[in-house]
């Protein structure tokens, strides 16, 4: 659109329609479905043109979108990392054409940050402290040890990773807890229930506390301990991360005692900084999502608040 001159109009010299290209790590979990709707909501809503592939929690399948995105020559590319090493070659061949990344929700392990502008996501770290931070004020008057059983997000993901090293620094000053089982569920509801079943089996009577490191896998083991014959949230505790909508009904339904939030519904703001990015901002190489923590007592309340 122009103006009598022939010149753009304000809007359109503001922001410039791009193509988005968007590798999200699959649909795993509540948590994902909420972020990715969120973020091509975002896109399309502010007139971008989206290009989204599923990578169905498979690097491969990454590696390839980003590829195909390069050789499209989209604008820029938004990228959620399943795992968070050997993604090098790939960035570097984004960066070779130009063609700014942004990561999304997980960061890589790489050295050269030179190959993305900046990561916009939650500090996982901090969600692992806070949740054993959380068990260790609420176990205070019991004596003896308390039995963990940890199940942990996908193998070799940042979120799995950090959520197990903040949850541990905490503990580690704190001997009586212990964790006797720990394994992934790899996020999704039916690995956590199995994987539970099988925590169940093995030390069924001496499982004080599970901490899932995501709310879906917390979920699915509910399920493991109710069918066990135990009490979820009163024979163990149950702790999770997201503080998606399900949680907030079990938690209503008093069977689960905490999650800690991390925020998916960051579309909005991931659009606005490749905007800037591509308006010539500097941008922060890091920037956090900030996020709260909910207990059971707080559930019925909040319940129809919740946006995810
Ligand atoms: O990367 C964020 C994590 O991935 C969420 O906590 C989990 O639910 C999702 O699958």
């Amino acid at each position: 659109e122009t103006n009598e001159e022939g010149n753009a109009t304000e809007e359109e010299a503001t922001s410039e329609k791009l193509v988005i290209g968007f590798s999200q790590v699959g649909a795993e979990s509540e948590w994902r479905t909420a972020n990715t709707t969120s973020i091509q909501d975002a896109i399309t809503d502010a007139g971008h043109e989206l290009q989204f592939s599923d990578a169905q929690q498979k690097q491969e399948n990454q590696i390839s979108a980003i590829r195909s995105f390069i050789s499209q020559e989209v604008d820029a590319i938004v990228f959620s990392p399943v795992v968070e090493t050997g993604f090098e070659t790939v960035l570097q061949e984004a960066k070779d054409a130009d063609i700014p990344v942004f990561l999304a929700d997980r960061a890589v392990d790489i050295e050269d940050d030179s190959l993305w502008v900046t990561f916009l996501g939650s500090d996982f770290i901090e969600e692992g402290r806070k949740a054993a931070e959380w068990l260790v004020d609420d176990m205070a008057d019991h004596e003896g040890d308390i039995n963990i059983v940890e199940l942990q997000g996908t193998v070799g993901s940042a979120p799995a990773i950090d959520r197990k090293e903040g949850f541990e620094e905490i503990l580690a000053d704190h001997s009586q807890f212990v964790i006797t089982q720990s394994q992934t569920g790899d996020f999704t509801r039916t690995d956590g229930k199995e994987v539970m079943e099988s925590f169940l089996r093995s030390d069924g009577d001496n499982i004080d506390v599970l901490y899932a490191h995501n709310d879906d896998m917390a979920i699915g083991a509910i399920q493991a301990i109710e069918e066990y014959g135990l009490t979820p949230a009163e024979d163990i505790k149950i702790i999770g991360i997201d503080a998606v909508k399900g949680a907030f009904e079990a938690m209503a339904a008093g069977k689960m005692n905490v999650t800690v939030e991390c925020n998916p519904l960051f579309g909005p703001q991931l659009v606005e900084l490749i905007e800037a990015h591509m308006a010539g901002e500097e941008l922060e190489k890091r920037i956090a999502v900030e996020e709260d923590m909910y207990t059971m007592d707080q559930a019925k309340e909040l319940l129809d608040s919740r946006e995810y």
